[in-house]
């Protein structure tokens, strides 16, 4: 046999061993498909040979199909992953897949196709083509119910999470857990398989129906229309195994692969795979800035957000420094941080041991001696620019020239920030997400002084937290705040306009939102919203007229849950919005003192209304440089404020919706609604030029 440069193959002990090499996953491209399909027909022909052993050439078995290569798949006459498998499947030859670190997608239903699996301890399986908005379309739908019953293949499949190697062997998907070397291993179990049963093919088990959880799984999935597509076609794919036979189930699965392969819910997903992984390529950046170690930290304000980015560093194993004015407010910050750590214990996401090393990682203090051998401090006290610039002028004095000094502004300028500090080349906005130690955005801000290896340091730090980073400029709101005014400010003049919270926020959480505007307002507290709105009114006129309603609701108390009452009323410890006739009156009385008609209010008017501005303010966020890339603004939106992923956010969502028609909309608003709407100069041209935010690439 010969040696491939994607399929590697050697004979060992009568067994072909046949390696997957097509780094950095193994991803199942047309090329690797080609030649393992070639490596199988090869064995069937050797007669020397009883079986053959799959498995990656480095540390990985599979990360699946080809996500990039979908359309060549597509292409007439090419061989596809469904081929593979059936030859495999039909191949005289016992096949035995020894998995090691991940079998996912199509490279777990390549696992599925062979006789056997194996796999190392800490190897992951799963069929994660949901969360792409696609199902599994290489037999998965049909051969794993076969083998784990219905129940557990919804489970896998609308799930979509990776299964631990000894649950994937109490489910039945492995057959053996290999102590010691992975290929050594696999000759023996694969010699003692092929006594008990040279062939043990899938397809050929019968699977029982299971209307019950079918049933359960159609009701817990979201609609179709919501995000919900590929759910409800996995399920009726689970369901046809039960009730097809498996070719004419296997027919049925690729017809529904290739419809959500076209929907644009898999286009989103896709999209946002993709981006999600860009948002570290980082143009112009010196090749030479490496990121500086972070041994040490400490971050400024115990309050909810401090104690939250405290949490990040500790859980990157970085001892960490809680510094705030009083003894009172650090125990609080740390009794804070226990807190969260003591409900990890509890849910079992931390062990005991683990949750104590932490906590020894963690000191407090209430001056800042301390400061002056960390790597980096992350600055997270009131919002107000004086208080922030005499934190930095006091870092400045006390740590080293080399101490990476981040602000945790959410809209602050930076560079007013740097301006007092000796070295500002070292000051950076790290803008976390609240609860920072959940969300996983994180808006990385740089100043015009930010040094390249000051930028390193903070991407660095933001992956060991396992957060997404983004790269952005500095602006008044930085890229995701700056975008939300727009948004918010339609959604409360719909209000005067004719509509109601729940009407709206029902209508946005359609659209595939979490919540709606009104929701998240009360759940964040308006008056955050309110200050912001009074800082910025105090520093001049703004540019469109704001909704009085904000205001109004907070000035009586509405401050959202914590009072009890915002947009909406919430029962005593019951966080479930109730729509409350008091805000309705307040909304209508408002309509009627600006003389404003009310009136019926569509539900695609209010999807325009509110995502248009998103769109529009993208576009001069791109063209200002202030994000690197259209599809960085769409994984800050998704992962910062809930965008529905499978529109693949705002920008992919406007190229998806053709940015001409976006263009003529946008006109048609400017003339019905004033200028706020004026086409952004960037959407008129790429609108003219009949091109998409993603081919921009840069003023
Ligand atoms: N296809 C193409 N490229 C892939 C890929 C895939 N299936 N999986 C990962 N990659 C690429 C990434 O884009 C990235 O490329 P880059 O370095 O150029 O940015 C590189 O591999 C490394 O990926 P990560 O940065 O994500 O590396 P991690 O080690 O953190 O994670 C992973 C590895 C767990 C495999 C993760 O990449 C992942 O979840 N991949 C997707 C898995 C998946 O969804 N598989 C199903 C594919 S669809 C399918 O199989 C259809 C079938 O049913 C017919």
């Amino acid at each position: 046999m010969s040696v491939k440069s994607y399929a590697e193959c050697t004979v060992r002990a009568g067994f072909a061993v046949i390696r997957l090499s097509n780094p950095p996953v193994n991803a199942l491209s047309p090329a690797l498909i080609e030649e393992l399909l070639r490596a199988v027909v090869d064995s069937e022909k050797n007669k020397d040979i009883k079986g053959c052993v799959l498995m990656g050439a480095s540390d990985k078995f599979s990360g699946g199909a080809d996500i990039a290569a979908f359309s060549e798949v597509q292409k007439p006459g090419a061989k596809n992953l469904r081929d593979l498998l059936e030859a495999i499947e039909n191949s005289t030859k016992t096949f035995i897949a020894a998995i090691d670190g991940i079998a996912l997608g199509g490279g777990l239903e390549l696992g599925l196709a062979c006789d056997y699996r194996c796999s190392t301890q800490n190897t992951m399986v799963g069929l994660p083509e949901i969360k792409l908005g696609l199902l599994p379309g290489a037999g998965g739908t049909q051969r794993l119910p076969r083998l784990v019953g219905v129940e557990l293949a919804l489970a896998t499949i609308c799930g979509g999470e990776p299964i631990a190697a000894q649950k994937a062997v109490e489910m039945g998907i492995i057959d053996e857990i290999i102590e010691g070397d992975l290929l050594e291993g696999a000759l023996s179990f694969a010699s003692r398989s092929i006594e008990k049963s040279p062939k043990r093919k899938v397809s050929t088990m019968s699977v029982k129906p299971n209307a019950d959880a079918i049933e359960k799984a159609r009701r817990a999935a979201p609609a179709e229309k919501s995000g919900g597509l590929a759910h409800h076609r996995a399920i009726d794919c689970i369901e046809a195994s039960t009730t097809k036979d498996f070719a004419a189930g296997m027919a049925f699965e690729g017809e529904k692969f290739m419809e959500l392969l076209e929907s644009d819910q898999a286009k989103g997903r896709i999209h946002i795979f993709f981006a999600e992984r860009n948002v570290s390529r980082i143009p112009n950046l010196s090749p030479t800035a490496k990121p500086v170690p972070v041994k040490k930290a400490a971050v400024i304000g115990a309050g909810t957000m401090g104690g939250g980015i405290a949490i990040n560093f500790l859980n990157a194993e970085i001892p960490v420094i809680l510094i705030d004015t009083t003894d009172e407010l650090v125990e609080r910050g740390r009794k804070h941080i226990e807190k969260v750590f003591a409900g990890s214990v509890e849910k079992g996401k931390l062990s005991e041991a683990a949750c104590v090393k932490k906590l020894q990682s963690l000191s407090t203090a209430t001056a800042y001696d301390g400061l002056k051998d960390v790597d980096m401090v992350v600055e997270a006290v009131f919002e107000d620019l004086k208080i922030k610039k005499s934190v930095f002028e006091k870092l400045s004095e006390i740590c080293s020239p080399t101490t990476i000094l981040a602000t945790n502004t959410s809209t602050l300028d930076i560079d007013e920030i740097a301006s007092v500090a000796k070295n500002p080349e070292r000051v950076i906005g790290m803008h976390f997400f609240s609860p920072a130690n959940v969300m996983k955005l994180l808006e990385i801000v740089r100043g015009k002084a930010t040094s390249d290896e000051t930028i390193a340091t903070a991407m660095q730090i933001g992956k060991a937290m396992k957060k997404i980073g983004v790269l952005v400029g500095n602006c008044d709101g930085f890229v995701g705040n700056r975008m939300i005014a727009g948004y918010l400010r339609e959604a409360e003049l719909l209000l005067e306009e004719g509509a109601l919270p729940e009407q709206i926020d029902k209508v946005m959480s359609a659209f595939g939102f979490a919540m709606g505007p009104f929701a998240v307002g009360d759940l964040a507290g308006n008056d955050i919203g309110y200050r912001i709105r009074k800082e910025r009114e105090a520093r001049g006129p703004l540019p469109h007229r704001l909704s009085e309603l904000g205001n109004i609701i907070v000035e009586k108390g509405r401050h959202g849950q914590k009072t009890g009452a915002g947009w909406y009323k919430y029962e005593s410890g019951n966080r479930k919005p109730q729509p409350d006739k008091e805000v309705e009156e307040v909304i209508l009385a408002e309509s009627k003192r600006l003389g404003i008609t009310r009136r019926e209010i569509s539900a695609e008017e209010i999807v325009k209304r509110v995502v248009y501005p998103l769109i529009n303010e993208g576009a001069k966020i791109l063209e200002e440089g202030i994000a690197i890339r259209s599809s960085d603004i769409d994984v800050i939106w998704i992962y910062g404020y809930g965008f529905p992923a499978f529109r693949g956010g705002p920008m992919h969502y406007a190229d998806s919706i053709g940015l001409s028609t976006v263009y003529k909309d946008l006109l048609q608003l400017e003339k019905e609604h004033g200028d706020f709407w004026k086409p952004a100069p960037l959407l008129e041209k790429l609108a003219r030029e009949n091109k998409k935010f993603a081919d921009f690439k840069g003023a």
